[in-house]
């Protein structure tokens, strides 16, 4: 027997609690009961989001709700600003160019953090963008771009900052309606703690004016349609029923914990990693970490791919490694949604292990002490 532990960026570990709700027997979803579950959904995502807007919910992956942004934003021959360090940045380009929408790319080196005043000197110079498309925490290279900062900037003009928040919503600090974020997307299997298929989406007041106007082809993702039920406790299409049953669960666990102790949790299971890896003698790649994910160079001579199958074989342990460019050159380990301090220790442990059974000299322990000790330094809220 082999127990086995996700520690990838997702899907993360689903909570039990959400696998109990979905387990029930399905509902209607044009009956009562699910109208008055969608009720408490609602204002519970709009807590999360900390918007006092709708937050729409679709049936997709995250990536669906980033076309979603794309077709409800954009009209032909606009013009958009695209923030790319990464896969996920690169996928923003990937949907413009697939609607045939020019760009303007800010590139960052992969590992770097998105100088803001590169986006502001961009605007200025073209203040006919319509929309500026960013990640906010870029798993694949475990950054987090500074969207405060950028979003002090936009704020002011008529360009609407569009926000991957897939892997930062329930992580880091997100308030939309504060900071002035116009679109703000999420996925279910991050710190939602429940299976991949949902992605939801914050609209501001300031996009709405622009959504409406938008006359980019679209048919399922039509934000417009998408609000006009969902202010009924309705969905447009059969929406997936038993995962938004298990996020009324997740939505309810994250309201007791208090979403400034669930950002808590998630910097200080970060913290303990970065110092566990660390102390390892293991360099971080990131310059500014996402508390989402921590991108660790694989040790000279190892090959990262290497680490992240030892890892699985023989310790039932799910990391993932780095993608595209990075393939090899970085591993990547999450706590992310339902984790708590055990994991940092077993993932830490198992790391250790594997490391030492690569060849790579350590002693055993080192890691997971320097971990303990930020553990111990910032107790649990
Ligand atoms: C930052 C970010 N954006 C977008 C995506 C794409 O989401 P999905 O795989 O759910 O389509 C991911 C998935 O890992 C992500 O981490």
């Amino acid at each position: 027997m082999k127990k086995r532990h996700l520690f990838a960026p997702g899907p993360t570990p689903v909570a039990p609690e959400a696998l109990l709700a979905m387990a029930r027997p399905i509902l209607h979803h044009r009956a009562p009961e699910f109208e008055t579950l969608l009720a408490e959904v609602r204002e519970g995502l709009k807590g999360l989001f900390q918007t006092t807007e709708e937050v729409l919910i679709f049936a997709a992956s995250g990536t669906g709700g980033m076309e979603a942004a794309v077709v409800n934003t954009l009209s032909p021959g606009e013009k958009a600003l695209v923030i790319r360090g990464g896969k996920f940045g690169e996928r923003w380009g990937e949907i413009c160019q697939a609607y045939n929408i020019n760009f303007i790319p800010v590139d960052v080196p992969y590992g770097g953090a998105v100088n803001p005043g590169l986006v502001a000197a961009a605007l200025e110079k073209d203040p006919q963008i319509t929309a500026i498309f960013s990640t906010h925490s870029e798993t694949s290279t475990g950054v987090l771009h500074d969207i405060q900062a950028i979003a002090q900037v936009v704020r002011k003009t008529p360009t609407l900052l569009v926000v991957d928040a897939i892997t930062s919503l329930g992580v880091v600090d997100l308030p939309m309606d504060a900071w002035g974020i116009d679109v703000v997307i999420a996925g279910s299997q991050k710190a939602f703690m429940l299976p991949p298929g949902l992605t939801m989406v914050g609209v501001s007041q300031k996009a709405w004016a622009v959504v409406k106007q938008s006359r980019l082809p679209k048919y399922y993702f039509d934000f417009a349609a998408e609000h006009k039920n969902l202010l009924k406790n309705q969905s447009h299409f059969t929406p997936a029923i038993s995962l938004i049953v298990g996020l009324q669960e997740t939505l309810r666990m994250i309201r007791n914990e208090g979403l400034h102790n669930v950002i808590r949790r998630h910097e200080r299971l970060a913290a303990a990693m970065r110092a566990g890896v660390t102390a390892l003698g293991l360099e971080l790649f990131a310059e500014r970490p996402t508390p989402a994910v921590t991108a660790v160079k694989a040790p000279a001579g190892i090959d990262g791919g290497t680490i992240v199958k030892t890892l699985r074989a023989k310790h039932g342990v799910t990391i993932a490694g780095g993608q595209g460019s990075l393939k090899g050159k970085i591993f990547r380990l999450a706590t992310m949604g339902y984790a708590d301090s055990s994991d940092v220790v077993v993932a830490l442990s198992a790391l250790e292990l594997t490391l030492s059974e690569l060849g790579y000299p350590i002693k055993l322990g080192e890691g997971i002490r320097a971990a303990q000790e930020i553990l111990q330094r910032q107790p649990e809220s």
